[in-house]
C-alpha cells in the first residue's frame, strides 16, 4: 500500500518504521524537507514534498494539534486533495500534564480534521499508545480502539493497525472520536502524575475473555464494539 505521512515527529517516524517493515511504500513530509529527510532515514521511508505525499492509498496526519490547519492546507486538503481517501487521525488536542482537551465541549479534534479535509474518510486511531509501541518488531498485542464513518477506510486503518502488531476494535462512527480523545487525556494526565494508567482501569472480565486482545465480534459477545474485517498486509 502507498502510505503518505503528514508530519515528521516521533509518532510519524514510529509508524513509518512499522509500516515500512511490513512492506508498505511509505512517504513522509512536513513543513521542513530537512526534517522529513531525517525521519525518512530513520524509518526507511521516502522524504517527499507536502502536496506530493497525499498521492497515496492512505494518509496519516501526525502533527501537533496546533499545526493541523496549516499542514492540511499546505497539503491541498482544503482543495479536496484527500477526498475519497482514508485519513488516519491520531492527534490529541490535550493540555499536557493536565489531560484536559483543548477542543470546545462536545467537539473532537477529529471533527476539525474532517472539516479541513472535505471528502476525506477520517478515522480516529493510534491516539492512545505511545509511539514506542510501534517501533518493536514483535510488540505485545494491544487493542487499538478506533472509529470512523466509512467502512472501507476503517478496513484499511484496521489492516495498518495489524501491520504494526495491534488488534483493531471499532467503537463506532466518528461521533465516538471525542471519547477516544478524552481517554487519551485520562491516560496522559495519570502518566504525568506518576501513576500507571493501567492501574486505574478495572480488570473487568470480558465475554469470552482471552489472554490476547480480540475485537468483540471475534469473541462472539454482544457489544457495540465491532471487529473490522481487515485484509492482512498488502
Ligand atoms: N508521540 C506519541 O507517543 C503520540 C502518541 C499518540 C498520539 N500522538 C499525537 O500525534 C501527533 C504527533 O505527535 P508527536 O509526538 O509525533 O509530536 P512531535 O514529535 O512533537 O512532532 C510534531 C510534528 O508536528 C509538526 N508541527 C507542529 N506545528 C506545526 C505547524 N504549525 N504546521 C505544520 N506542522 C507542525 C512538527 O513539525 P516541525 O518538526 O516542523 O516542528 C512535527 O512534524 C500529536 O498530535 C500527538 O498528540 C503522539
Amino acid at each position: 500500500m502507498r502510505i503518505g505521512i503528514l508530519g515528521t515527529g516521533t509518532l510519524a517516524t514510529a509508524l513509518a518504521t512499522g509500516w515500512t517493515r511490513a512492506g508498505h511504500d511509505v512517504s513522509i513530509a512536513g513543513r521542513s524537507f530537512e526534517r522529513a529527510e531525517v525521519a525518512a532515514k530513520a524509518s526507511g521511508a521516502r522524504a517527499r514534498w507536502l502536496p506530493e505525499v497525499v498521492d497515496a492509498d492512505a494518509v496519516l496526519l501526525s502533527v501537533h494539534w496546533e499545526g493541523i490547519a496549516d499542514i492540511l492546507t499546505a497539503a491541498g486538503a482544503v482543495a479536496r486533495s484527500l477526498a475519497g481517501k482514508p485519513l488516519i487521525d491520531p492527534t490529541n488536542a490535550v493540555e499536557h500534564g493536565i489531560g484536559v482537551l483543548r477542543t470546545e465541549r462536545g467537539r473532537a479534534i477529529a471533527h476539525l480534521v474532517a472539516d479541513l479535509a472535505p471528502g476525506a474518510h477520517v478515522t480516529k486511531a493510534f491516539n492512545l499508545f505511545p509511539a514506542t509501541t510501534w517501533m518493536t518488531s514483535a510488540p505485545s498485542p494491544v487493542t487499538v480502539a478506533m472509529c470512523g464513518n466509512d467502512q472501507g477506510a476503517l478496513e484499511i486503518t484496521g489492516s495498518l493497525v495489524r501491520d504494526v502488531g495491534g488488534v483493531p476494535a471499532v467503537l463506532g462512527g466518528l461521533d465516538r472520536a471525542r471519547q477516544l480523545e478524552e481517554a487519551a487525556g485520562f491516560v496522559i494526565s495519570l502518566a504525568f502524575a506518576g501513576v500507571d494508567p493501567q492501574s486505574a482501569i478495572p480488570a473487568v472480565p470480558s465475554s469470552g475473555a482471552d489472554e490476547t486482545p480480540q475485537p468483540a465480534a471475534r469473541r462472539g459477545g454482544r457489544s457495540a464494539v465491532g471487529a473490522v474485517e481487515v485484509p492482512q498486509s498488502t
